[in-house]
């Protein structure tokens, strides 16, 4: 198999053709997959017209693909689908105070995957199947860039230090709806490294999901609230950041080890359909 690679940003993003996801990925094209992938943390691969039995399946030739906890955003079909769609199970098309919608707007900032869970998904791979074109604009930072950029002061901050991540934290700022207590106890929080090392290619990156940040360990919640939007904003700066404008049929794989991604917002009348696997983490995030 020819697989041609693009590049889209110096730092980040390539455009990969030559592979068709309808068909079984084999072994070779895995390994070729892979080392693309850790070199470019984003993929973009166009013209994948996929069912979502299909990107199930694609799903595996990246690894094992994770079942959400939670029934709202779980197709009904599929269950290994994340539906990050303003329109339901049956067609219909949910208005922004909509609970789906409301944790779904979480993604208009930035953040990495499952950051919350012991093990956080190590990559996404996104189908679009109803693109917009008023915005929907997904926009990706390259952490390990972030990471090595930083002023040594705002470094010196981060590193050996850890974070507190909590799945609860989006109830509170994307005015959803609280988690049961069940779900609490399923979803503790969890302290990451903010400095990380990646499995892959052991580079370090910076680790923070701002829409589940809610602490810093030997910080008070103010400062580490300050320091968290700080580490934001320089990591979301154009230099270190694709921004991707779907075409339909695109299917997006990144990386949630090394990267943070945040969606533009469009209009809400606008059906905007986009299906999600995510691959499971291959285990605790390694501390740098
Ligand atoms: C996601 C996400 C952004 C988008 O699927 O994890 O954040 O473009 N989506 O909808
Ligand atoms: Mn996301």
């Amino acid at each position: 198999m020819a697989l041609s690679v693009e590049k889209l940003h110096p730092l980040i993003g390539a455009r990969v053709t030559g592979i068709d996801f309808r068909k079984p990925v084999g072994a070779e094209a895995r390994a070729e997959l892979q080392r693309i992938w850790l070199d470019n943390l984003v993929l973009v691969f166009p013209n994948q017209p996929l069912t979502d039995e299909e990107h199930v399946q694609a799903t595996h030739a990246f690894g094992e693909p994770e079942i959400f906890h939670q029934n709202i955003i779980k197709s009904r079909k599929v269950p290994e689908i994340f539906r990050v769609s303003n329109v339901d199970d049956d067609g219909n098309l949910m208005p922004p105070e909509h609970p789906t919608m409301q944790q779904l707007g979480s993604a208009r900032r930035w953040h990495t995957d499952s950051s919350y869970r012991p093990n956080p998904a190590m990559g996404s791979l996104l189908h679009g199947i109803e693109v917009s074109r008023t915005g929907g604009v997904t926009c990706f930072t390259n952490m390990y860039a972030a990471y090595e950029a930083l002023p040594p002061a705002l470094r010196a901050r981060v590193e050996g230090r850890k974070a507190r991540h909590d799945f609860e934290m989006l109830s509170r700022i994307a005015n959803a709806r609280k988690p049961t207590d069940a779900e609490r106890a399923a979803m503790p929080p969890v302290w990451q490294p903010m400095v990380r090392v990646h499995p892959g290619t052991g580079r370090k990156s910076l680790y923070i999901s701002p829409i589940y940040n809610d602490g810093i360990e030997g910080m008070d919640d103010r400062d580490a609230m300050a320091l968290i939007a700080e580490l934001t904003e320089f990591a979301g700066q154009d230099r270190f950041v694709y921004k991707h404008v779907w075409e339909t049929d695109d299917m997006l794989l990144w990386d949630n080890r090394c990267t943070m991604h945040v969606v533009t917002p469009h209009d809400p009348l606008e059906r905007r359909v986009m299906h999600r696997t995510t691959i499971v983490g291959d285990g605790p995030v390694i501390a740098a």
